[in-house]
């Protein structure tokens, strides 16, 4: 009686912790100057992809606002993707993979589980400063027009919280895309994919647009 009174006073001190923790951390970018809130997205045992977004802390909610968003994925990884609405389907997907010593962005929607065509909807502009490819990794930073505020299912306007969480799905595949010079190639079906509740707050930034201007 008494272990099991213990354990239960145990679990009733950490419980709430662990119901806040968020799925996202703060992370302070010191070559581009972003803030941005940064999941470490799982793509194998001991193998994480990061995705990281920053917003302008003026952003407001039910309207459209640019996103800054940094990804850096290992060497191995064939094709990395973010869902912006947090499943394949009927949301803006930003899809990335290295080319030799280039990065290759690539904007997609699809209504259908099947391979995604590509989108005019969101636009990318690459930020220079944030983009690199060495040994191990790849990575990119690039502003996102039409990223948070999009057409969803059946046709219903879809805003993203600027100030608090949002369900974002990622997907990756080993498999490279078969034209890698070209962002409208075909990719091959992804290996994993999974889901996490994004804290736009943690990445707001006052200075958003200096530092988009700084680092084009
Ligand atoms: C050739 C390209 C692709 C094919 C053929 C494909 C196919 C599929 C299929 C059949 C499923 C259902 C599987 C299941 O429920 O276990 C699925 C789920 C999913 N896919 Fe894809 N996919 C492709 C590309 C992508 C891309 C680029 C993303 C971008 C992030 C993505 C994100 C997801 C997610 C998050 C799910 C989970 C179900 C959902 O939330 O909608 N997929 N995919």
């Amino acid at each position: 009686m008494r272990l099991n009174f213990g354990i239960a006073c145990l679990l009733a001190a950490i419980a709430p912790s662990q119901v806040q923790a968020a799925d996202t951390t703060v992370y302070r970018d010191s070559t581009t100057g972003f803030i941005f809130a940064q999941r470490l997205a799982a793509y194998k045992l001991g193998g994480t992809i990061t995705f990281r977004i920053a917003v302008p802390s003026n952003a407001s909610s039910g309207s459209s606002y640019d996103a800054v968003i940094q990804v850096v994925a290992p060497n191995e990884v064939g094709w990395a993707g973010l869902a912006w609405g947090g499943s394949m389907v009927n949301n803006p997907l930003t899809l990335s993979w290295q080319n030799g010593q280039n990065v290759v962005l690539s904007s997609r929607y699809t209504t259908s589980r099947s391979s995604p065509p590509t989108y005019t909807k969101a636009t990318y502009t690459t930020l220079k400063a944030g983009t690199k490819v060495n040994s191990t990794h790849y990575q990119y930073t690039a502003k996102c027009t039409g990223c948070t505020y999009f057409t969803g299912a059946s046709n219903a306007q879809k805003s993203l919280n600027p100030a608090g969480g949002n369900q974002l799905a990622f997907a990756f595949a080993f498999a490279k895309p078969s034209s890698p010079s070209s962002n409208t190639s075909a990719i091959p079906v992804h290996d994993v994919h999974s889901y996490w509740v994004h804290d736009f707050a943690q990445g707001a930034n006052a200075n958003f647009a200096e530092l988009v201007t700084k680092n084009a």
